[in-house]
């Protein structure tokens, strides 16, 4: 087994535990979270929940980052981001980014503060786009996994 296998596996392994994890927010726990009556309480209930999600988000985002730059550099593949039909990777760079500014810039400094404080004045809009947030996040994800490995396995 070369060090390629190794990193591939690595990458494709925190690709799951953290998407799947972003799927399961969107399409089982805002769902119910919803359920709960009040709407001052959601955004509480809710920032409690995903919290400790957020650890295994931001240590597979680092993974996925670190694994997939790897064999960039290993395969010196640099010059697939000149090309469209490498759109894939592209996407896979802007997921990763998007959520690397996320997890680690813009959660820990003010979105937290200004969702509770949304939450706080309009429960009902604050937590629709939360909700929007994350079936956008879900749905480019899931393209880009397509996209990904149908791209490196070759479409036919
Ligand atoms: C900095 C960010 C990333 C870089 C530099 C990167 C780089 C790579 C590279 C070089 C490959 C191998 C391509 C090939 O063999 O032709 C790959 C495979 C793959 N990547 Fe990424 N990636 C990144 C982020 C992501 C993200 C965010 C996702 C998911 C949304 C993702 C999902 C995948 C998948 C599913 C494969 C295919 C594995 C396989 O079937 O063999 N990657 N990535």
């Amino acid at each position: 087994m070369n060090d390629i296998t190794i990193v591939r596996a690595l990458h494709v392994v925190s690709v799951v535990l953290w998407i799947g994890g972003v799927a399961f927010v969107t399409t089982v726990l805002l769902p119910a979270v919803r359920c709960v009556k009040s709407p001052q309480e959601r955004m509480q209930l809710f920032d409690q929940i995903e919290r400790r999600f957020a650890w295994q988000a931001r240590v597979s985002t680092a993974i996925v980052g670190l694994t997939g730059f790897y064999m960039l550099y290993r395969f010196d593949m640099w010059d697939r981001f000149r090309y469209a039909a490498y759109w894939w990777i592209d996407a896979m760079v802007a997921v990763w980014l998007i959520f690397t500014l996320m997890l680690f810039i813009v959660e820990p400094l003010n979105l937290q503060r200004w969702l509770l404080a949304q939450s706080a004045s309009k429960p009902e809009i604050a937590f629709k786009r939360v909700e929007w947030l994350h079936r956008i996040l879900t749905f480019i994800s899931v393209i880009t996994v397509l996209g990904a490995v149908i791209g490196s396995h070759g479409p036919f």
